[in-house]
Formats: structure tokens, C-alpha cells, sequence
């Protein structure tokens, strides 16, 4: 089973296009690795507790729950909206979510790993947390962006991280793999030779946080958001579920290795990189179940980062009514390097759908659907002997198809994507060569037009299979052109030469990518 889930998204705001991104690359990853065969599960949802989702219901005058469930379905229509198909959705008010952070709590507690102390410091009122010294400004003072700071002493519960702390180090450096790509482990690395070894507070006392759970053996405390969110993993995956509670079977979902998890930069170290690796741990997880991380990095805009107060967001609910579902998601996956940040451009996103999708597979699309209709009533025939030219297709398209195989296998997108254009490229430029329209002229040359026609619809069935994680209906859409009724159903393995079967039909070409007309053009 392969289970790959996302970060869940903090529903103190609307979506953007980061949520997006990472949805988007998600269902991409899913959907591919049911292509290859695999049983697949993705899990996504939203992280609705917090001091962010409270102060800000608050300033609405509702109540969080409300406010929380307002946001969480503009996250649920976007999702529908940009075909992100999980199987399973995360919501940390749902009470079968609490029941498992409830009884982690307990049993942990049991395990002797938590213990409730006192902890005296400087707290900025405004921001509602404690300060340390590298909350100091050069002076050497508590700045006034922290409004006022007063000295209280209070009592809550922590984790014994530290005592896990020498077992994860180990565990980082011989499992090169644990987070991907490399660079982003070695700045785990680094937070881990750097760290102070602290056991991590979990909790917030009721008067300054009522919008989180309850610990069960204490109820005037609440459970810091992120010991809630990060368990949401296990929570939705069964992990000490009833068996009616609809959830799915913890052993089969996490058997002996554990998921994927597609996660931002921003929240490796230390959430995932170093909490969530000590509280499984400290669970009784081995070594062999802990989860891989997969860091994605950040779309920023002129090189800045996105914020509302710069006001250089893009919405992604806007943008996929503006541009299309096709271009946005093509766009979020194919102009970035899994893993690197990248500049969030609508002339690339226009330029990029334009030239690879409506100008090149269009093209290829229309042309070899047009012309088996006009020169052959539609009917592909794939008897007649291949020439060299013939022969340099097929190999280009067995490269390609390895080469999109290892790209998607290391999760990047973009080269997979570059693959498919490159067949594309050669596909279209064969075309031109072996012109079909100056064959169709002369009966004598039938069996060669027959050929070059077989083997552009032939490729053209390949490019929508390898297309179809990214893009599935476009590549449904020219599948029902194709009138390949069950292409959609093969597997990575079964893309072998001769899907097309001699004899075979072709319905006629609609544009499955119409250009996107901007105002400036
Ligand atoms: O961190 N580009 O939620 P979140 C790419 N609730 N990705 C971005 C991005 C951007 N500009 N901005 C945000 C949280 N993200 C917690 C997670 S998981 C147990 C709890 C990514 O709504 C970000 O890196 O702030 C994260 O992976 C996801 O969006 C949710 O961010
Ligand atoms: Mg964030």
C-alpha cells in the first residue's frame, strides 16, 4: 500500500496557491502511482485548532467552530474544483480525531513521557507566547512589536523530547532517505547538531486557549495545535479506532513502512523533522515505520515571498476561473523543481500552456485525428513494414516513456513532464517530414501514409496515458477522441507498442487545449 499524505491547512484564512500547489502535486503523485500499479490511499484535510483560528473568529464575533467549518469548505470546493481526488480528509474537530490525540495523551502519559511543570519567563500579551532571548532585539529589549511583555509563571505540560533526541540524530544520518531532496535533510541536519535538546511544551492552559483538546487527565489544559495536527497521520488512518468508526485498517494502511507525507519547507524543522519522528518513537514505532518526508519548496512572487500584507497573492479559486483547471495545474507542477522555490509567473503559466499543451500536443492531436479521418474514413492501419524514420519514433517514445518512469519515480514532475513534450517535439516534426497530406495524393504511396498516420495515433494513446496524472481529462478527453474506450484503465507496464489495433477506428478531433487569448494580445 502506498500511503502519501499532505500537510492540512490552517483554516484561519482562505486557500492559496501554496495549499494549491501542494494538493495539486499530491494527486499528481497519487494518481501516478496507481498508474504504476501500486494501491494507493492520499490523505489530506485541514488543521482547524489554534490561536490563529480563534483570534480570528473572534474578530468576526463567531464562534471558531463556525468560523473553522466556513473555511474549511472553501478548501473542499477548491479541491473538487481543481480534481484533487483524495481518499481520505482530515478534520481536526472531528471527534474521532480527538479520541486518538485523547488517547495518545493518555498512553504516553503512561509511558512516564510526560510530565507538568512550571515555567517562568517573559510573555507578550499581544501574541499571546512566551519569549526567549533570541526574541531580543540588538538592545537587547523586547521590541514593541511584541506589545507588552510581562514576567508569568505557568504550568503546563511537556514531552520529553530530549530523550529521544540521540535516537533521531542516529536515525537521520543512516537513513539518507527519511527526508527528500537531500538538501532539506541536511538542513535538518544541521538543526539537529545545533539543537538545545528541549522537551517541547504541549499544551495551553484554557484561559489563553480554549480552541483546542482537551487533555484527558487534565481538563484545564488544551493540546498545543501542532501535537494535534501532526497526529492527524494516524488519527484518519485508524490508528486506535473502533472498527465501525469508518476509518481505515491502521495494520494494512501503515503496515510495516510508513507514508509519504508531502509537507513545505517551512514546517520540516522542527515539526516533521523532529516532534513527529520523537512522538512516534516515544509511541513504540520502530525504525522501519517511521514515515519519508517529501519538502516541496515555495512559489513566491518577483522573488518575494507571498503575503497578503504586500499584497502579491494570487488566488487559485480566481486563477482556475480565469485560465482553466488544465493550464493552472500544469502550470503549479511543471514550472517548479520538486523541492526548489520558484517565481509564480502568469506569462509562463499563459506561455507554457500555450506552446506545449494547445500548440504541440494539440496539434499532434488534431493533425493525426484529422487526417486518419480525411485520408482513411477514420481506420488506422498498422499492417505495412516500418521504415528508419518509423523506427526513430518508436525508440524516441521508449526513451521518453523510461526517462518520464525515473522522473516520476524521484517525484519530479517538471522532467516527467519534459519527457512527454519531447516525443511531442519528435512527433510533430515527423509529421512535417513524411508530410501524410502530400502522401494522401498519390494511391500508390497508401501504405506509407497508412504507416506515418499509425504511428502518430499510436503515440498520441502513449502521450494521454503518461499525461493523465497531470492532466486527467484532457487525457480522458483525447482517449474518447482516440474512441479508446478502456485506455484509460491501462497500467505503466502495458504501455508497450501496438495499443492501437489494426483495423481500429478513430473518432474526430475537438481542441482538447483551446488556446488561452490574453487581453494584452
Ligand atoms: O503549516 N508555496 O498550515 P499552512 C508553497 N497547519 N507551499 C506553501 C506556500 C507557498 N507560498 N505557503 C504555504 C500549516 N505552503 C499547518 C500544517 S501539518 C500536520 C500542519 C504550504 O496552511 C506549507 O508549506 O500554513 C504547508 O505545507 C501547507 O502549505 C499548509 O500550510
Ligand atoms: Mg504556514
Amino acid at each position: 500500500m502506498f500511503y502519501l499524505t499532505t500537510a492540512i491547512d490552517y483554516t484561519n484564512g482562505a486557500p492559496h496557491i501554496g495549499h494549491a500547489y501542494e494538493k495539486v502535486l499530491a494527486d499528481v503523485i497519487a494518481r501516478y502511482r496507481r498508474l504504476r500499479g501500486d494501491e494507493v490511499y492520499f490523505l489530506t484535510g485541514v488543521d482547524q485548532h489554534g490561536q490563529k483560528v480563534q483570534q480570528t473568529a473572534e474578530k468576526e464575533g463567531i464562534h471558531p467552530a463556525t468560523f473553522a467549518k466556513k473555511k474549511t469548505k472553501l478548501f473542499l470546493n477548491l479541491w473538487k474544483k481543481l480534481g484533487v481526488q483524495y481518499d481520505g480528509w482530515a478534520e481536526t474537530t472531528d471527534d474521532r480525531h480527538k479520541a486518538c490525540v485523547q488517547a495518545i495523551l493518555s498512553d504516553l502519559k503512561e509511558r512516564g513521557e510526560l510530565y507538568k511543570k512550571a515555567y517562568k519567563g517573559h510573555y507578550s500579551v499581544r501574541q499571546e507566547q512566551f519569549l526567549t532571548d533570541r526574541d531580543r532585539n540588538e538592545a537587547g529589549e523586547f521590541g514593541p512589536e511584541w506589545g507588552e511583555v510581562v514576567e508569568i509563571e505557568e504550568e503546563n505540560w511537556y514531552f520529553r523530547l530530549s530523550a529521544h533526541a540521540e535516537w533521531l540524530k542516529n536515525y537521520v544520518s543512516s537513513n539518507p532517505d527519511f527526508v527528500i531532496p537531500g538538501f532539506r535533510r541536511n538542513e535538518l541536519l544541521g538543526a539537529l547538531a545545533n539543537s538545545a535538546e528541549l522537551d517541547l511544551c504541549i499544551s495551553r492552559p484554557k484561559e489563553r486557549l480554549r480552541w483546542g483538546i482537551e487533555f484527558p487527565f487534565d481538563p484545564d489544559f488544551v493540546t498545543y495545535v501542532w501535537f494535534d495536527a501532526l497526529i492527524n497521520y494516524i488519527s484518519f488512518a485508524g490508528y486506535r479506532a473502533k472498527d465501525d468508526a469508518g476509518l481505515p485498517d491502521f495494520a494494512k494502511l501503515w503496515p510495516d513502512k510508513g507514508p509519504v507525507h508531502i509537507i513545505g519547507k517551512d514546517i520540516l524543522v522542527p515539526a516533521h523533522g523532529i516532534y513527529w519522528p520523537c512522538m512516534l518513537h516515544a509511541m513504540g514505532f520502530r525504525d522501519d515505520q517511521m514515515p519519508q518526508i517529501l519538502v516541496h519548496g515555495w512559489w513566491n512572487r518577483s522573488g518575494e515571498k507571498m503575503s497578503k500584507s504586500l499584497g502579491n497573492v494570487v488566488d487559485p479559486d480566481e486563477l482556475a476561473d480565469k485560465f482553466g483547471v488544465d493550464a493552472l495545474r500544469y502550470y503549479l507542477v511543471r514550472d517548479i523543481v520538486t523541492g526548489k522555490d520558484a517565481d509564480f509567473d502568469l506569462d509562463r503559466l499563459v506561455m507554457l500552456y500555450n506552446q506545449e499543451l494547445a500548440n504541440e500536443l494539440g496539434n499532434l492531436c488534431n493533425r493525426a485525428l484529422n487526417m486518419t479521418g480525411r485520408y482513411c474514413a477514420g481506420i488506422v492501419s498498422t499492417g505495412g513494414p516500418a521504415n528508419a524514420d518509423d523506427h526513430a519514433l518508436r525508440d524516441s517514445l521508449k526513451t521518453v516513456t523510461a526517462e518520464y518512469r525515473a522522473a516520476m519515480d524521484a517525484f519530479d514532475i517538471a522532467e516527467a513532464l519534459k519527457a512527454i513534450n519531447r516525443h511531442v517535439t519528435v512527433c510533430n516534426a515527423y509529421a512535417e517530414r513524411n508530410k501524410p497530406w502530400e502522401l494522401a495524393k498519390d494511391p500508390a504511396h497508401k501504405g506509407r501514409l497508412d504507416s506515418v498516420l499509425a504511428h502518430l495515433v499510436e503515440s498520441l494513446a502513449h502521450c494521454a496515458v503518461l499525461l493523465s496524472p497531470v492532466l486527467p481529462e484532457p487525457a480522458e478527453r483525447i482517449a474518447a477522441q482516440l474512441r479508446m474506450d478502456t485506455l484509460m484503465e491501462l497500467r505503466l507496464d502495458d504501455l508497450q507498442w501496438g495499443l492501437v489495433p489494426d483495423g481500429h477506428e478513430t473518432g474526430k478531433p475537438k481542441p482538447v487545449f483551446p488556446k488561452i487569448v490574453t487581453e494584452e494580445a
